[in-house]
């Protein structure tokens, strides 16, 4: 009989310290200058910065001014493709495993929107229903209508619905089978149980064992697959390798890409860029993990203005001080303060931000005040993003996810 497997992190979190990020747990306090180390990418610089801006002509996103998207691999290649006129897509996406999203979630689709203005350039979503159904406990069918759910919250950050196409894995992914199964002759086995560290958990017979099923071996060349222009042959014309791709994601998500960027030569494609972002903190600070089925974790997408309110001035981590004199006296703490935090993601005037910055760590704008700045800020944008939602129709949603020639 097999040896009792262990649950060890897999190998790629290492060291010695408790921080964990791989693409399912994030845990322990992140220090995102050893990730960049450890995965092997490259930061954002003042330079590339510049870069961005020269060659685009677009003032970087405050998320890429502020640091928040941090760091990236071949971005520096994008921007001389794109300066050359040379066509270009986005690829991002999304496993639908909850029915409303969270501010958190959002962040990847409201700055692939804005790169999708900045570059003009063709966008791909993957709703991985597959990935949602294999990791939890979820009916097939469920994972596929959560999919068409999240969809409208998807189109509710304003994509060009000319340069867009969403697809669900279970309806499309026929069209990148051919790449899929290309890439699984690529990848050994031992090599996805290196990046990903799939290992069963427990002991068999006792409570709690859960075995890896093959379906998770098979998924990192599900989701590898749109990072090839090959995968959309009714957008970029059959077996097309020529068309480089640029990944917008949570940095979490790199394990997946670095298998795909280690892949690519030996299939004849390009290396696909990525742009990673740091993760958005729970509203009990960011150690405690924000989750859609905690209500009390996070802001949704459907929360009402009374709502939000109550939460922020309820569970926002505070960094001020136990009695208003203490604080007068020391001040707030912006790096735990949540409401802060949260500020340096939604208030995108940065005069504002220095000012409530200054403000609250004088100690002269108090912990109830800040609380006020958040809710302030957050609330139009809820709101301007359920009236966007409210008027995605079913149509919509099908014309968004139908295979079709799209502008490139
Ligand atoms: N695995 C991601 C998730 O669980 C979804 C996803 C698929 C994704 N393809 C992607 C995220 C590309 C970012 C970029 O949310």
């Amino acid at each position: 009989m097999a040896a009792a497997p262990a649950t060890e992190p897999p190998a790629d979190v290492g060291d010695a310290d408790d921080m964990v990020v791989t693409a399912w747990e994030v845990s322990g306090k992140i220090d995102y200058n050893k990730l960049i180390e450890q995965f092997g990418s490259q930061a954002i610089t003042p330079a590339l910065i510049e870069k961005f801006e020269r060659v685009t002509g677009c003032k970087a996103h405050p998320w890429i001014r502020r640091g928040i998207f941090f760091s990236h691999r071949d971005l520096d290649m994008i921007l001389d493709n794109y300066a050359a006129g040379k066509p270009m897509y986005l690829y991002t996406g999304r496993g639908p495993s909850s029915e409303a999203l969270h501010l958190g979630h959002l962040i990847p689709f409201l700055f692939t929107k804005y790169l999708q203005d900045v570059f003009k350039c063709v966008l791909v979503i993957q709703m991985t229903d597959d990935e949602k159904f294999l990791w939890k406990d979820l009916q097939l069918d469920e994972c596929h209508r959560l999919g068409f759910e999240n969809a409208k919250d998807i189109i509710a950050c304003g994509f060009d619905i000319s340069k867009t196409l969403i697809f669900s894995d279970l309806d499309y992914v026929g069209h990148m089978y051919p790449v899929i199964v290309k890439i699984w002759k690529a990848v050994t086995y031992n090599q996805v149980k290196g990046i990903f560290g799939f290992e069963d958990k427990g002991v068999p017979g006792e409570p709690g064992y859960e075995p890896v099923n093959i379906g998770k071996h098979a998924f990192p060349a599900v989701q590898a697959a749109p990072s090839f222009p090959a995968a959309f042959p009714h957008i970029f014309g059959a077996g097309n390798n020529t068309v480089p791709c640029l990944i917008p994601c949570a940095i979490d998500q790199d394990p997946y890409f670095r298998m795909t960027r280690d892949v690519a030569p030996r299939l004849g494609f390009l290396k696909p860029a990525l742009i990673h972002s740091k993760f958005f903190p729970a509203l009990q600070g960011a150690q405690s993990k924000m989750s859609a089925s905690d209500e009390s974790s996070a802001i949704f997408c459907t929360d009402t203005p009374a709502e939000i309110k109550k939460k922020v001035n309820k569970y926002a981590f505070s960094g001020g001080q136990q009695t208003e004199e203490e604080h007068r006296k020391l001040g707030g703490n912006c790096d735990t303060d949540i409401s802060y935090q949260w500020l340096t993601f939604f208030e995108h005037d940065d005069a504002k931000l220095a000012r409530i910055k200054e403000e609250y760590s004088s100690g002269r704008m108090l912990s109830g005040e800040i609380k006020g700045e958040l809710i302030k800020c957050i609330t139009p944008l809820v709101q301007r993003h359920q009236s966007a939602r409210a008027k995605v129709t079913d149509e919509i949603v099908k014309t968004f996810m139908t295979p079709r020639k799209l502008a490139l």
